[in-house]
């Protein structure tokens, strides 16, 4: 049977949330990958030093061992040099969600005027902090990411020291940006790699396919696999995996987010293969994101068997992307 190693994974974009649901979630991540970077859009949000390192301890409390690293961020304000001084050991990036763009932004940015922001990003600069963005508009939905471009582009011309990751892209616009900026890299979704907007509303309405950025068209989709395949050097796997209740999922007013923790990397391994790029996958998954990031994970091997699995229906009552559906790629052990 077909095998796939792969060396210390690591999921630069993750939701893991607090209390039962994060005791519940943490450790399917923590099994198969070495770190992730930890999105800070609790209620209320992660913005203190006190608030990063007692997330960091409960997360820690969470998993079963101490092969996996959280790599903690706070939620993006217009914070003073002082303040993200004292931060910066414990910080690996500041992530910026715009004001009400997805779950749990509202204390986001609302304003992208450079001037205001001008102290906080140069501050951030010298002391090499990352900036991960949200970049959506509030404009229609299958435009918003395209529109943000030009703050992208405002960003790193302003701060060409700042490191700025892209998270979550879903467009051809995003793609062709890369390119276009030295200081500009991006995180890619699984499931951006698999859906398009047919597969959240073109037949029945799916909400576990549903989640901000919306997945795009067909070309788009293209743009994204052909930077992934190819293990593009600004790019990193990011799974922004957002677990929510089934009952915030299947009712009126579902809530963003795809869960694919725990069959991510059975999923790219079923991608890499099927464009027969198996080996650029350790690229894509973890040596991209170790250079980016400067960060030198624990040790961990996965080994990947090609053999159908079936995906469980729930995870402690959060069902992933393709419940009860056979996928091409299992797990067979983890060292
Ligand atoms: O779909 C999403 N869900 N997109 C985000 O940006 C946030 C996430 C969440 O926290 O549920
Ligand atoms: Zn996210």
């Amino acid at each position: 049977m077909k095998t796939h190693t792969l060396l210390m994974p690591l999921d630069m974009h993750l939701h893991l949330r607090d209390g039962v649901m994060l005791e519940n979630i943490a450790p399917l991540t923590a099994y198969s990958f070495s770190g992730a970077i930890i999105m800070p859009n609790l209620v209320p949000p992660v913005t203190s030093l006190k608030d990063v390192k007692a997330y960091k301890e409960r997360i820690m409390a969470a998993v079963p061992n101490d092969y996996f690293e959280p790599y903690m961020t706070i939620f993006y304000k217009n914070y003073d040099k002082a303040f993200l001084e004292s931060v910066a050991d414990e910080i690996t990036a500041i992530k910026l969600y715009p004001a009400g763009i997805t779950t749990n932004s509202e204390d986001g940015v609302s304003s992208f005027d450079i001037e205001k922001m001008r102290p906080t990003l140069e501050a951030m600069s010298a002391l090499e902090i990352p900036l991960c963005v949200h970049g959506e508009t509030d404009g229609f939905v299958m435009d918003r990411e395209a529109e943000f471009m030009s703050v992208y582009e405002s960003l790193a011309t302003s701060f060409p020291n700042l490191k700025i990751i892209m998270e979550h892209i879903t467009t051809k616009a995003a793609v062709e940006m890369l390119d276009k900026h030295d200081n500009l890299y991006a995180t890619i979704t699984v499931h951006h790699l698999l859906l398009t907007l047919d597969d959240v509303i073109g037949g029945m309405m799916m909400p576990h396919n549903f989640c901000k950025p919306i997945a795009k068209r067909p070309e788009d989709l293209d743009a994204l696999l052909n930077i992934a395949l190819k293990a593009h050097p600004k790019v990193m796997f990011g799974s922004d995996s957002a677990p929510h209740p089934k009952d915030k999922k299947e009712s009126s007013g579902c809530a963003a987010g795809v869960f694919t923790a725990p069959i991510a990397l059975q999923l790219l391994c079923e991608i890499f293969d099927q464009y027969n790029k198996l080996d650029n996958l350790q690229t894509f998954v973890s040596d991209n994101a170790q250079s980016i990031y400067r960060i030198c994970p624990e040790f961990k091997e996965i080994i990947l068997e090609n053999r159908p699995f079936v995906v469980p229906d729930n995870y402690s009552g959060v069902i992933p992307m393709y419940a009860k559906e056979t996928i091409g790629w299992a797990i067979e052990n983890v060292e």
